[in-house]
Order: structure tokens, then sequence, then C-alpha cells
């Protein structure tokens, strides 16, 4: 029997993840595949409820998961909190050590007309973007600020660049054979050690996988304009925040996203991409896809339940086939009418 810890979160966190695990219910029905689910609290739902962002029991929960699915955190409701919601978050990602955020970005064929990019610039991509998570500028010290200063503090350690890198590079060997390092080396310090560090590594470790390095604003312009270039893209906290939103484009909408957070110590934990899109929630609207990608992920990560993650896809690609939108897509098909097809397709394909 295996446990998954879900936390739901806040705005459409809640909404995205009961359709996922509905979608998830559907599929276990054809396989042999025994699952528990302990919901807990986390973000501004935990900080009404619990008081913190990042209560002791979801902790307790996390650490005795085999894998966690994560909704959405944060809205207005909670900025000027003493805690943050995003607080919670991040003191999650670095009590359970999930240092590698996987974010696959995949131009599958249905979504060819989706993209406000040429087909002829998409059809095709298929990289993983791998975002360090538990370092850098997000939780380097000293950060502060007064009315007059504020200081936050890029630092990185070997160690955390090594264990980023050579994952990308292993990662790499499972796909394209190809890492593209992006960095921004021309100014800071830190920039300058991973560019060393993962130059090391290429030689002396991969010298069969290829590898090239890339200014984060060149980055940032390549990757929307030459998409199909790359393989395994990995790079620092922030430079992989903002670049992996850049990249949902590519397929139409940052609700298509998923991610899978890894670390050595704890179980995984899978989330989408985006945040809790406070402007849509409860209008039943959202798009639920990134979820449900990031529960076909984890059955592959955490499980090695491929017959199960590639029957849900199949039934996402057939929804999709047929025409149905969420509105980020310019659909008007419904998020609960949208999974409820994907449920549908999936039944169907068993029974055939
Ligand atoms: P956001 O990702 O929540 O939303 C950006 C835009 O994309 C919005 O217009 C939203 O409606 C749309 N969008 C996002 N997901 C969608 C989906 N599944 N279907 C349809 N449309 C979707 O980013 P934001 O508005 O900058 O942030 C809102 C809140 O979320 C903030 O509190 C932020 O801190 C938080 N946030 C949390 C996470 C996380 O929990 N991992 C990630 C990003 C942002
Ligand atoms: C994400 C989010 C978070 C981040 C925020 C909410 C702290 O944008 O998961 O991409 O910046 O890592
Ligand atoms: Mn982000």
């Amino acid at each position: 029997m295996k446990r998954i810890v879900t936390l739901p979160g806040d705005g459409i966190g809640p909404e995205i993840t009961a359709s996922a695990l509905k979608v998830l219910e559907a599929a276990s029905q054809h396989v042999d595949f025994k699952f528990e689910v302990e919901e807990h609290t986390i973000g501004g739902a935990a900080i009404d409820q619990d008081g913190h962002p990042f209560p002791d029991a979801t902790k307790k929960a996390c650490q005795a998961a085999d894998a966690i699915l994560l909704g959405a955190v944060g809205g207005p409701k909670w900025e000027q909190a003493e805690r943050t919601p995003e607080a919670g978050l991040l003191e999650m990602r670095q009590t359970l050590e999930l240092f590698a955020n996987l974010r696959p970005v995949e131009m599958h064929d249905y979504l060819l007309k989706d993209s406000p990019l040429k087909e002829e610039i998409v059809k095709g991509t298929d990289f993983v973007m791998v975002r360090e998570l538990t370092g850098g500028i997000y939780f380097g010290r000293p950060k502060y600020f007064d009315e007059e200063e504020a200081v936050d503090t890029l630092h990185y350690n070997r160690g955390e660049i090594e264990r980023i890198v050579r994952l990308a590079f292993d990662l790499a060997k499972t796909r394209k054979n190809k890492v593209t390092l992006v960095d921004k080396a021309n100014v800071l310090a830190s920039s300058q050690l991973w560019r060393k560090v993962a130059t090391q590594i290429a030689q002396e470790e991969y010298p069969e996988v290829e590898f090239e390095w890339m200014y984060v604003d060149n980055a940032a312009m390549q990757i929307i304009t030459n998409p199909t270039a790359y393989d395994v893209i990995v790079t620092e906290n922030m430079f992989g925040d903002i670049l992996s939103d850049e990249a949902s484009v590519i397929t139409g909408s940052l609700g298509m996203l998923p991610s899978a957070s890894l670390s050595q110590t704890n179980a995984s934990l899978y989330e989408p991409i985006h945040g809790s899109a406070p402007d849509i929630a409860g209008k039943d609207i959202a798009n639920p896809m990134s979820m449900i990608l990031s529960v076909t992920m984890m059955l592959r990560q955490s499980f090695e339940e491929f017959e199960m993650a590639d029957r849900i896809e199949h039934a996402c690609a057939a929804v999709m086939d047929r025409g149905m939108r969420t509105a980020d897509l310019g659909g008007d098909t419904s998020h609960s009418t949208f999974t409820r097809a994907v449920i549908d397709e999936i039944n169907k394909g068993a029974s055939s």
C-alpha cells in the first residue's frame, strides 16, 4: 500500500488536487496499484487552521510518505502575514531537502495550434529544465530590508552545485545526451563557480555527453526562438523559476506544466509549476493538466507504474484531440467537464 500525502494549499490548489486524485483513482481501477491518501495543510490554509504555513503534522506526514502531491500556495489574504505561505513552501523544500526540481517542457502534437509561437518553431520541443531548489538567493543569509536598505544573498557551495549538475548529466544520458548550463558568469561570482564545477564534471565524468553553457539573458531569448535545440537545461534556483514560466508559453499555457522535486533523503514531491491563481480560484475554469501530468510523473518516478501513467496520458491526449480546452487555452470547457472527460476516456480505454 503506497502512502500519498496531498497538500492542496490555496487558490486553485484544492480544485486541481481533487481532480488529479479522481483521475488517479480511475486509472488505479485497472491495475494492481493500491494507495492511500492522507491530506494535510500547507500555505495560507495552514496559517488559517494551524497558525503556521508548514505545520509540524504536515512535516511529519511528508517525512513518512511514499510520495507527496502539492497543489499551490499563496494569495492576497496572506501577503502581510508574519510567516507567508511562500515561506512555508520554502521551509518545506529545505526541510525535505528537495534540491532538484525537474520541469519538463514537452510539445505534444495536440498543442501545436495552442502555442502562440509558430508551429515550425515549437514542433518537437522536448526538454527538461533542472532547477536547483534549495539554495541560491532564495535561502542565502543575510536577508533583510528596512526603510533605507535591502539585502539578499546569493550563495552556493561546491557540493550543492555538484549534486544538481550530476543529476542533470545522468538525466541527459537517459534522453538526448545534451546538457545546457544557464548562468550569468560574466557578472555573478556564484555563476563563476557553477561554470567551473559544471565544466569539470562534464569533462571528467561525462565526456560522452554534449555540454554547452549560455548566459541567462541570451537563454531567455533562445529557449523560445529555438526550443528544439535543448535536452536538459540545468540552472540555479531563481533563473530556473523565471525561465520555466517563460518556457510554458511554448505549450500555450502555464496550466500545462508539471514538475517533480527530488530529494536524496525523503520522498519526492510533485506539483504544477504555476501558483495558486487567485484570479480564477473557485470558478471551475482552472486547467487541471499541470496537476494531472504531475501525477503521471509521480507514477513513473516514485512508483514505476508506467502503464498507469501511459493510460492517463493517452486519455488526456484523446480529450485534447477532441478539441476540449479550458479557458487558459482559449476554450470554454470547464475544469470539471475536462476532468470528467479524462476519467471517461481512462475507463473507455480500459474496457476496449
Ligand atoms: P500564478 O502561477 O498563480 O498565475 C499566473 C497566471 O496564470 C494567472 O493569470 C493564472 O490565472 C494563470 N494560471 C496559473 N495556473 C493556471 C491553471 N492551472 N489554469 C489556468 N490558468 C492558470 O502566478 P501569480 O499570479 O504570480 O501568483 C499567485 C500566487 O501563487 C502568489 O501568492 C504566488 O506567490 C503563488 N505561487 C505559488 C506557487 C507554488 O505554490 N508552487 C508557484 C507560483 C506562485
Ligand atoms: C514556484 C513558485 C515559488 C518559487 C514561490 C511561490 C516561492 O514561484 O514554485 O515556482 O519561486 O519557487
Ligand atoms: Mn515560479
